[in-house]
This record gives C-alpha cells, structure tokens and sequence, in this order.
C-alpha cells in the first residue's frame, strides 16, 4: 500500500475518495460480509445514542452510502448526509429513492445527501442537534481538525458521536483481530470486489489512527461533557459519545 495515502493534505484526500469511487457499489454487501451483519446493530445504536428524533436536527458526515443518515431518519430526526464520494452519494440518493417508492407514507423521513469536505463542513457554527461519523474520521487528512469541525457545527447541547475500527486493550485479541483486518478482510474483498488493496488499506489507516483512546482525550480537550468510551467486540469497534456543553459557542 502506498505512503501516498497518509501524506497529509490533499494527496491524501485524492487518494481516498479514488478508493471509494472503486468499492462504492459492493460497499454494503462487503461491509455485512466482513461484519458479519453487526455494523448494522452498532450504526442502529449509534443512532439511539444520539437521542434522535422528530424536532431535532442531525449531521452525518462521512455518510457514505447512507446507513448512519437512514436511522437518525427514520428516527424521525431532520438529516443531513455529508461525504466526498459522488460514487458512494449516488448509492446512498438511490437508496432514499428506493425506500420512497416502496414506502406509501408520505410522511417518511428521508435523509438529504450533499457533497462537500469533513474538514471544512459548509455549515455555520451551531447549526446540528445531532453531529456523527461513522468509519470517516480514520479517513480523514485530519482526524482532529474533523472532530474540531464536528463541534463547531454542534450546538450547546449536540450529541457528538464517532463510530469506527478500534484498539482492543488485550494483546492476544488485538493479534488476532489486526490478523482477521489484514488476511481474511482483503481476501474477501477479492472475491467479492476484485480489490483487496482497498481492504488492507483498513488496517493501515488503522495503524495511523490512534482510536477511541485518543478521540475521548480529544473530545475532553474540547470540554465535550458525558465523555464516553464505549467499546464493542471487546473493543475492536468502538463509539465515542459526548455533549458540547451548553453555553459554549
Ligand atoms: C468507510 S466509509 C463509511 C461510510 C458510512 N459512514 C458507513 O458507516 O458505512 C468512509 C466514507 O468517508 C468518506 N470520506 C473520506 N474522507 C472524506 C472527507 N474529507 N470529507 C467527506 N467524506 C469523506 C468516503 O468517501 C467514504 O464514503
């Protein structure tokens, strides 16, 4: 995997938004495979973290084909999906279509989807109820300066919420799950998108991210409060939760 994928700045952005436009349509079908199907409980939890619902508006950025943005939708939130990708937003605006047509209410909470930039978010500042990521923040040229953005569009009392790959504290489960990320994840990328590049760039992106760890001392420099680690798989996944403060602007 090339060093090109971490240099920072715009080399780094080109590069990822080249490996998503690649993946954009098995992106879902891997993601149940290698998951297992429990990505979809954790984004499910994610959304139900984040208190989502009917008056309140949400951010989700790094929406990619949408998931994340659909249940703080259906949740009855007002939702806005963020990414870079035009490949991964046309799945994501097809999906919304697919759902209107199969659905006769026409009462049915639909994300909107737009295209623009994590790290400089075409938002004012306390704009959001709501601000999550899920696996985006790794992705990012910035990690920090993502998170930086996350609050800044938050209001006073936003829930702020990451989801992504992370750290586990034990040494034998850390072994084998980075052997899992670096054996079995590419192959099955192979088989079922012709590229395991792009699925060993998980664990790379992973040495150069320090996990939930280093997003909860982070989110606490930002004096986020009900700062929380919640770790998933033994801490192979994890979700950081916490809430811009009231009074902060
Ligand atoms: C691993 S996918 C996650 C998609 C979705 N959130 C999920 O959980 O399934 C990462 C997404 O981050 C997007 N991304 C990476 N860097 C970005 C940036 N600087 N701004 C906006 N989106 C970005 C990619 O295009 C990709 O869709």
């Amino acid at each position: 995997m090339s060093n090109a994928f971490y240099a920072p700045g715009e080399p780094r952005a080109a590069k990822v938004n080249d490996l998503f436009a690649a993946i954009a349509r098995r992106y879902d079908l891997l993601n149940d495979l290698q998951s297992f199907g429990l990505h979809r409980r954790w984004k499910r939890r994610v959304a139900k973290l984040a208190a989502a619902a009917p008056g309140t508006r949400a951010l989700d950025l790094c929406c990619g084909t949408g998931d994340i943005a659909f249940a703080l939708a259906r949740r009855g939130a007002e939702t806005t999906g963020l990414d870079f990708s035009d490949k991964m937003l046309e799945v994501a605006v097809a999906r919304s279509r697919k759902q209107k047509a199969s659905t006769s209410s026409s009462q049915l909470a639909t994300p909107k989807f737009i295209q623009g930039d994590a790290q400089q978010l075409p938002f004012p500042d306390n704009s959001f109820d709501i601000v999550t990521v899920g696996y985006g923040l790794r992705n990012l040229a910035s990690w920090e300066r993502g998170l930086d953005e996350m609050f800044r569009v938050a209001r006073p009392g936003a829930r702020i919420i990451v989801l992504d790959f992370g750290k586990p504290p034990n040494s034998l489960w850390r072994k084998i799950y980075f052997t899992h990320l670096k054996i079995s994840v590419p192959l099955i990328g192979w088989l079922f998108c012709g590229n395991a590049q792009a699925y060993a760039y998980i664990l790379e992106s992973l040495k150069h991210y320090p996990a939930q760890l280093a997003v909860a001392e982070k989110m606490r420099a930002l004096k986020l409060a009900n700062v929380r680690v919640i770790n998933l798989l033994g801490g192979a996944m994890a979700i950081n939760y916490g809430e811009k403060p009231a009074g902060s602007f």
